[in-house]
């Protein structure tokens, strides 16, 4: 791997500088043992610099964006700016404008860690989700007719493209053959009722799966998905899913794996080149801002991943090891407030670990 790894930094909002900075020393202790050096630069996109400058992001942003294929991400959302104009603006506009179509969001249960499933352990809960990134809900077109009469009428429209459902589900095949675990890929969608834009994923599904004879194509309607994650966890190994599904139940397994202070994603561009971003799942948790309180596991794990896509695997593996070794023998809790120790505590506890 090359010796120097160049990670562009977001902090972003309320307690999303705190948690990226743990996240940045994390990667800058393991490059030293692993023999590569951490070069960071800070960006300050996210809702202070738009109350100030009524800047979101800029074409000049994202040139200096580019020239990066790492991005640690802290949180984006303000209390002061209304819902929706950082998130579109800034998260949703670099998922789009850096093309990152998958989403990857590993749900495992660290040891120590507590689920809310009675008698399930951390050998029952280790499963990922891929998430479809760029497509369906998310591309915000739609529209409005007599806005504001009796008559109101709103459209918002699920695009799904032959090339972006093909692209996604041949690397949830690729995803799932590489991590050789059950050899399970459970496709969620809902084949039933959305029989146009679903019934196309489902025919790509079934044509991509002929490369893949050894991995066992499976499916779920996102429904019973939901009831099954519950009540059998163990059962799945991949599950691959819509960007509007797999947003609402990746917070659900968000829970099942311990909740918002562990739960890490990817955004990914697998494309030679392609730029990704690395985010905990949590928001911005405003109210704990500026108190050393907030968990960083979860932006560790982010940071984990992102050594792995970049291709520092050993590294990776090193961070997750060290990540279950504290949070199995030294943290109290996964809630801010209640983990025994401050934010920077665990991020220097992680890196003794190591
Ligand atoms: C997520 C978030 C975002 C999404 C929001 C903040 C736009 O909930 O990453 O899951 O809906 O994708
Ligand atoms: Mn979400």
């Amino acid at each position: 791997m090359a010796d120097v790894l160049k990670v562009a930094v977001i902090g972003g909002d309320g307690t999303g500088p705190e948690v990226a900075q743990e996240g940045l020393k994390v990667l800058k202790a393991v490059g030293k043992l692993e023999g590569f050096s951490v070069e960071a630069t800070e960006f300050d996109f996210g809702g202070d610099r738009y109350l100030q400058t009524g800047k979101i992001l800029t074409e000049e942003d994202i040139e200096q964006l580019s020239g990066f294929k790492s991005i640690l991400l802290g949180a984006i959302g303000h209390p002061d700016v209304a819902p929706g104009i950082l998130e579109r603006g800034i998260l949703l506009a670099l998922r789009f404008r850096f093309d990152q179509y998958i989403n990857l969001r590993p749900v495992k249960l660290f040891p120590g860690v507590e689920t809310p499933l009675k008698d399930k352990t951390p050998d029952d809960i280790d499963f990922v989700v891929i998430r479809e990134n760029t497509e369906d809900m998310y591309g915000g077109i739609g529209g409005f007719m007599h806005k504001n009469t009796p008559m109101e009428i709103a459209t918002q429209t699920a695009v799904y493209t032959r090339p972006g459902v093909e692209r996604w589900l041949r690397w949830s095949f690729e995803y799932t053959r590489n991590r050789n675990r059950r050899k399970r890929l459970t496709l969620v969608a809902k084949t039933n009722v959305l029989t146009y834009g679903h019934d196309l994923i489902w025919r790509t599904f079934q044509d991509v799966a002929k490369e893949y004879p050894d991995i066992e194509a499976d499916y779920n309607h996102v429904d019973a998905c939901c009831m099954w994650m519950v009540k059998n966890p163990e059962y799945f190994d991949v599950i691959t899913t819509t960007n509007m599904f797999g947003d609402i139940i990746t917070d659900m397994a968000g829970i099942l794996q311990g909740g918002m202070g562990v739960a890490a994603g990817g955004n990914i561009n697998p494309e030679p080149g392609g730029i990704s971003m690395f985010e905990p799942m949590g928001g911005s948790a405003p109210k704990y801002t500026g108190k050393n309180v907030i968990n960083p596991i979860a932006t560790i794990s982010a940071a984990a991943m992102l050594l792995e896509i970049a291709g520092y695997v050993k590294a990776a593996d090193r961070v997750t090891k060290a990540i279950m070794h504290v949070t199995g023998t030294k943290m109290k809790s996964q809630a801010a407030g209640k983990m025994g120790y401050s934010t920077t505590e665990i991020g220097d506890l992680v890196c003794e670990v190591l």
